[in-house]
């Protein structure tokens, strides 16, 4: 693995799936074998029911937790959201903006989702901003225009020095649970387009930002993906309900 400045990180994505028991059943198996999960960072995504349960179950332990969205607006009447301090407050430390299942099923468009990522801040939650092309995008070479768009409008919204206190995955729609990976060197193009982007803006925010991988990550890929040198991690979907493949992933990011 190359060396990195950058402390690679391992997020969970646990999406809508999972009853109370089976979150508790798997958090335990992940506690199990944390202590050999490497020198990565941990993060786990459940579903917001489960966010107060499994945060009791991760205190004290090296695995933080984090939030699969977040509403753009202040507590107030808004039936159903669940507002950023909220989040915080029951102790997550990260939360997912923009992944590409709330933008395509749910309607989330950049502006949105910029102040969804703006919300995060002001709490001092740190956003998983995701970014990606669709297949249609990719062969009509628009992959490069998409990113920095979705990009662009966090940047624009918040400023480069928000990005201090964020991460960006890199999700290609295409690779979203299809088990078609992008290459490692499609990975790196789009990661290296992303820093370089915020590059443009302040250079040592750029060199210490986290660009994960999102599309398909599996225990058996994870280590080719992550050797790439702007690839600092992964978001992990289907493989993160499976504590002993997740965990083979961590140990991947973390060399
Ligand atoms: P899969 O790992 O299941 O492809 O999902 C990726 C993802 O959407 C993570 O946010």
């Amino acid at each position: 693995m190359n060396p990195k400045l950058r402390r690679p990180l391992v997020a969970g994505n646990w999406k809508m799936h999972g009853s109370r028991g089976e979150a508790g059943r798997l958090v335990g198996g992940l506690l199990a074998g944390a202590a050999g999960a490497g020198a990565a960072e941990v993060v786990i995504c459940p579903a917001f029911v489960h966010l107060a349960d499994v945060g009791r179950q991760l205190a004290g332990s090296p695995i933080a937790l984090g939030a699969q969205d977040v509403c753009a607006e202040e507590p107030g009447a808004h039936t159903g959201e669940v507002a950023a301090a909220m989040l915080a407050d029951i102790g997550c430390r990260y939360v997912i903006v923009g992944h590409s299942e709330r933008r395509a099923l749910y309607g989330e468009d950049d502006a949105l989702v910029a102040r969804k990522f703006l919300a995060a801040r002001r709490h001092g939650l740190v956003p998983v901003l995701c970014v990606g092309e669709t297949l249609a995008e990719r062969d009509g070479g628009a992959t490069a225009a998409v990113v920095l768009r979705q990009l662009d409008a966090a940047l624009a919204a918040a400023g480069a020095g928000a990005f201090e206190q964020a991460v960006v995955a890199y999700e290609p729609v295409w690779a979203i649970g299809t088990g078609r990976t992008a290459t490692p060197e499609q990975a790196q193009e789009v990661h290296a387009l992303i820093r370089g982007r915020i590059g443009e803006k302040d250079a040592r925010i750029s060199a210490s930002l986290r660009v994960l991988y999102g599309g398909s990550v599996k225990a058996g890929n994870a280590l080719e993906l992550f050797s790439m040198p702007d690839v600092d991690g992964g978001l992990i979907g289907g493989a993160s309900l499976q504590a002993g493949e997740f965990l083979a992933i961590c140990r991947a990011a973390g060399g």
